[in-house]
């Protein structure tokens, strides 16, 4: 079967009290469309998903430029019946029509398929949830037999109906023949004065519709609405418990799985341990036994097994070999590269090099732009003077070179292999393999000298 896919999102989200159009809010690191998107684009017989953007949609477009979907723009935001009228022109009349809203931003795919394979053919699919605290959302009514008969706003609704328990989720799934032919009939009495789309109901009742409602099946954080930044935050919290769960069911020791932070697409291997506070985001893949110390930052970095990463060391883009040792207060910046054994040290930053198996850099260094070979030492507070104002420039430094504290390799420069540099030197030339360079202004003493004293 056919299946297109409406996405909303043309809503000010005024409760947001925010410049940025509501859905491009982020959760979990990825904007709310964003999840939503991805979620749709995978169920069965989905092309391509049409999203309803409205007035502040450019900015959502030139945010996700990248999104696969037919944009329709709402001019005016008349209500959600209202949106899905706009996309009505782009559906082909044997298609059923999956009904989603922007800023539901977990519901998954799981979720979204039993509702699709238990709605009969000619039914008209509604995705309901029973919450404790349902204020806000639209409230399923039901016959004294049970079966759906509307749905009515929280602003809408008398006390009697705001006790009810069983809200909308906003989602549904319905044969596009019926909701063409519905769509023009909405009208706008209600509290609002907008086109409700959740006034279809009344209609599939009475034109015969069996109306199919199914539940959310991994949890009520899959159908929550964010509105405000309150929803936003409670729900941010809700997603992390559950990807903390996933890890720990995974064989991840989590020291506190309330602290603990994942933003993006992520891989942790067995037997590792996370302390508290860390935050993973991006593309991350960290392999088994490795251990992060507390507060730490990991962005787009690739981390093999036995890994240890101290506490607040932050890295971005950067690839680890197994069992280096990073940090505490280390810096990792993109196109790092360490092999094995590698061991980078407190105040350390690297940018844009590669670090040879068993090399050290252990205290208060910058190295960029840099090839070091293997078991290298790299004494405390040496500095690559990559960039000349200008340009950037490469130092290479040969295998079990020595590198004397305090030294500034002023690239570009080689420091050969086996050489040894004294420490306070600024190395201007290359430095040949085996020899001893340094570059020291002589130390002098002067007799006699009397320490200033204060005038009287
Ligand atoms: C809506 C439902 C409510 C349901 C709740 C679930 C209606 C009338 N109400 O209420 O029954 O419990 O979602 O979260 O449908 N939008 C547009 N164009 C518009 C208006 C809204 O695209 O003109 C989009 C919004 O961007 C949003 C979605 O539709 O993504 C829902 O709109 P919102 O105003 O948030 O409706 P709710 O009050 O949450
Ligand atoms: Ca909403």
């Amino acid at each position: 079967m056919k299946n297109d896919v409406i996405i909303l999102a043309a809503g000010q989200g005024k409760r947001m009290k925010s410049q940025l159009p509501k859905v491009l809010h982020r959760l979990g690191g990825l904007p709310l469309l964003l999840r939503v998107v991805n979620t749709v684009t995978a169920l069965p017989g989905v092309d391509k998903p049409i999203v309803i953007y409205g007035h502040e949609g450019d900015l959502v477009k030139a945010a996700l430029p990248d999104l696969n979907v037919q944009w329709v723009h709402q001019p005016e935001q008349a209500g959600t019946g209202h949106a899905v009228l706009q996309a009505m022109p782009m559906i082909s009349d044997d298609a059923h029509v999956l009904v989603l809203c922007g800023d539901v931003p977990l519901i998954s795919r799981d979720t979204l398929t039993h509702l699709m394979e238990t709605t009969p053919r000619n039914g008209l699919g509604l995705l309901t949830a029973r919450l404790p605290d349902p204020f806000g959302y639209g409230r399923i009514k039901r016959n004294a037999k049970g079966d759906v008969e509307a749905i009515v706003e929280e602003r809408d609704a008398t006390d009697a109906e705001r006790a009810i328990h069983e809200i909308n989720t906003g989602i549904y799934y319905v044969p596009a023949t019926y909701l063409k032919a519905w769509l023009p009939k909405l009208n706008q009495n209600n509290h609002q004065g907008e086109l409700y789309l959740t006034d279809i109901i009344p209609m599939a009742v009475k034109a015969g519709l069996v109306i199919n409602t199914t539940h959310p099946l991994l949890g009520l954080h899959e159908i929550r609405g964010v509105n405000d930044r309150h929803q936003l935050a409670t729900l941010e919290r809700e997603f992390q418990h559950e990807q903390a769960k996933h890890w720990m069911r995974a064989g991840v020791t989590l020291h506190d799985p309330a602290r603990f932070d994942v933003r993006g697409d992520v891989e942790i291997g067995q037997d590792t341990q996370i302390d508290i506070n860390v935050i993973l985001s991006g593309k991350t893949r960290i392999g088994q036994r490795c251990r992060i110390g507390a507060h730490c930052v990991i962005h787009d970095c690739d981390i093999a097994d036995d890994v240890e990463i101290k506490p607040h060391s932050v890295l971005e883009g950067a690839t680890i070999a197994a069992s280096c040792t990073v940090g505490p207060f280390a810096r990792l910046r993109p196109e790092t590269v360490l092999a094995e054994c590698v061991h980078i040290g407190n105040f350390v930053e690297v940018k844009k090099s590669n670090v040879g198996q068993a090399s050290k850099i252990n205290h208060l260094s910058y190295v960029g732009d840099a090839t070091i070979g293997e078991r290298v030492n790299i004494g405390a507070g040496t500095i690559t003077c990559n960039y000349d104002g200008v340009n950037k420039h490469r130092t290479v430094i040969g295998d079990n070179a020595f590198i004397g504290s305090s030294t500034q390799l002023v690239a570009p420069v080689t420091v050969g292999k086996g050489a040894t540099i004294g420490a306070g030197s600024t190395i201007t030339q290359n430095a040949p393999d085996h020899q001893l360079t340094l570059s020291r202004s002589p130390q002098k003493s002067i007799p006699g000298w009397k320490r200033p004293t204060k005038n009287p």
